[in-house]
């Protein structure tokens, strides 16, 4: 069987491997040539460049190789043309009407036949996972969306996916935390408790830890009591952690983000003292200076502090109990974690040494770059920490002007706040997945929010003018297909690369993929609705048409699904 994830490649391959084989009979038993689409459609629809590399083992030069290839077997029905051409690549021309079945094939089959890749396999995926007590702000976006792509990537290929919340909910700041509430806040805010008034508690009280040695020593003696169990402390902990979970929830209903699982790192608190414990057993853990540390001598890396010298665990030392917990618990085969670029060296480190205590997961960092804001780093020195709440609040807003501007008749106000809410929150996220995910991005209103352009709305109107157009057809839009111009064939052979796409955005870790493609199948869109009158069109092409129209729509919707954004049928 070949591993093509494409209908049209596979059927193609499969025709190409009995012509290498019978060429060349006995030598090339195991092989499965790879069809690719044509990167220039003058070549043809498709191209296969497997000549080049099998030479050697052939003894003879590709582009013989090529053409004994296919002159072996007769041309199928579903070619037109094959041509050999340049150093020996293999350029195939498929037949409209061949095309046009294995496009309504995609379209009859679910999900337009996403391969089920991932069907009895799990996945956890690590994302978002703030700091409790600290709002969250422009620079937490990223991973929150980055990490939902690939949570409905996976899902879509079948996967059971674990979306695991790992909130930094333990550690030293609570200590600190703990101080700062009691002394730092009136009455009213303790009895109104918000994440804004804990973060605020913080600030002050870490404020006066630097140069208040009592102060200090305070906020160490609060953070040994809720660590000893106390129940005052752990009352109130509970409390600060209930509060964030509940503000966190807030932004992530608006953003379509749910998790199946809330651990945080306290979940994991009893399992730190075995993890030394497995980790000095098999030689990997040694002491230094009164602290457990691990070297990686071959891997030239700095070492990783375990437990410190004062017996407290790190950072390092709660994801290696996680993911023995995980591998427990769920068996994945991946695990994936989604944060930024700083704390690359924290994943590699302990990945290496979750895989020496034989770790089989699938230990995966997807890092991303930095969000600036107007060519500035994004941090509460410069001023320009924008909220999250506020973020979104703004997009809504501007997604509104854009609205009225456009004066909407008959839609009601909330109908339009609905639609803002739509655009806004979609343009926000379409933003950071048209991205790969290592560049860094520079935060601009106007490109976010622009109806051309590689946007979200622009995305979100190509749907909707679709829709538009398949509401006033009055019809089902089943017609027959029959793709007779150029530009009709290039967007069928393009809806058909959309399983794919997923596949390959889910296995590379790049929703940018999925957007990249739908950026790209709504342009072609674009230039076959200008080129071709739909509703104007004999009653034949007019059918086909409509029917292609509304397979377009339907891969738009389901791909901007994929991505968490949201599709209007109208705007
Ligand atoms: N809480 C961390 C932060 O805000 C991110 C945690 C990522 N996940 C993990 N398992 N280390 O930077």
């Amino acid at each position: 069987m070949s591993d093509h994830v494409n209908l049209c490649e596979g059927e193609l391959s499969a025709w190409l491997q009995g012509a290498f084989q019978k060429a060349f009979p006995g030598e090339l038993d195991s092989f499965v040539p790879r069809v690719l689409p044509a990167q220039d459609a003058k070549f043809g629809d498709f191209q296969c460049n497997e000549a080049m590399g099998l030479a050697k083992q052939l003894h003879k030069p590709p582009r013989q190789i090529a053409q004994l290839a296919v002159d072996a077997l007769p041309m199928p029905a579903m070619l037109t043309k094959v041509e050999v051409a340049g150093p020996g690549f293999i350029n195939l021309t498929v037949n409209a009407e061949w095309l046009a079945g294995q496009l309504e094939k995609l379209a009859a089959a679910a999900s337009f036949g996403i391969p089920q890749s991932g069907a009895g396999k799990s996945v956890v995926i690590d994302y978002s996972s703030p700091n409790a007590a600290k709002q969250m702000h422009i620079g937490h976006i990223r991973s929150i969306v980055i990490g939902n792509a690939i949570d409905r990537l996976h899902r879509a290929l079948g996967y059971r996916v674990l979306a695991d919340n790992h909130l930094g909910d333990w550690g030293t700041q609570f200590g600190i935390l703990l101080k700062g509430y009691r002394e730092c806040l009136t009455d009213e805010q303790r009895a109104n408790l918000t994440v804004a008034d804990l973060e605020q508690a913080y600030v002050a009280s870490a404020g006066r830890a630097k140069t208040d040695e009592v102060w200090k020593d305070a906020c160490r003696a609060e953070l040994v009591k809720l660590q000893q169990g106390d129940a005052d402390d752990r009352a109130l902990w509970k409390k600060f952690i209930d509060i964030s979970i509940g503000e966190f929830t807030r932004m992530y209903d608006r953003l379509d983000v749910h998790f199946d699982l809330w651990r945080g790192e306290s979940f994991y608190n009893d399992r730190l003292a075995g993890v030394v414990k497995r980790l000095q057993d098999a030689g990997l853990a040694v002491e230094s200076q009164g602290a457990q540390i691990v070297k990686f001598e071959e891997e030239g890396l700095p070492i990783a502090i375990i437990q410190k010298s004062d017996g407290g665990f790190n950072y390092a030392t709660t994801d290696i109990a996680t993911v023995e917990s995980r591998v427990e618990e769920f068996a994945p085969d991946r695990i994936i974690y989604v944060t930024d670029e700083r704390q690359q060296l924290h994943f590699k480190q302990f990945f290496r040494i979750c895989e020496k205590l034989g770790c089989t997961a699938k230990l995966v960092h997807v890092w991303f770059g930095l969000m600036s804001y107007q060519g500035r780093a994004i941090s509460t020195r410069e001023g320009n920490l924008i909220k999250l709440d506020e973020l979104l609040e703004e997009a809504v807003k501007r997604s509104l002007a854009i609205i009225q501007s456009q004066k909407p008749d008959g839609m009601t106000d909330e109908e339009q706040r609905k639609l803002a809410e739509d655009i806004g929150v979609g343009a926000i996220k379409y933003t950071d997945l048209s991205h790969d995910p290592t560049t860094p991005i520079d935060f601009n209103w106007d490109k976010a929010l622009a109806l051309d352009g590689n946007s979200g709305p622009y995305l979100q109107y190509a749907y909707a003018r679709i829709c538009s157009l398949l509401d006033k057809s009055g019809e089902e839009a089943d017609g027959k297909l029959l793709l007779d111009s150029p530009i009709e064939k290039q967007l069928a052979l393009s809806l058909l690369q959309f399983p794919g796409t997923v596949q390959r955005a889910a296995d590379n870790f790049k929703p940018s993929m999925l957007a990249d493609y739908l950026f790209g199948l709504s342009q072609q869109y674009s230039s076959f609705y200008q080129r071709s009158p739909v509703l104007k069109a004999d009653p034949a092409v007019r059918a086909s048409r409509l029917r292609l129209c509304s397979l377009v729509a339907r891969v738009l919707e389901e791909g901007l699904h994929l991505l968490g954004i949201r599709t209007p049928r109208r705007i």
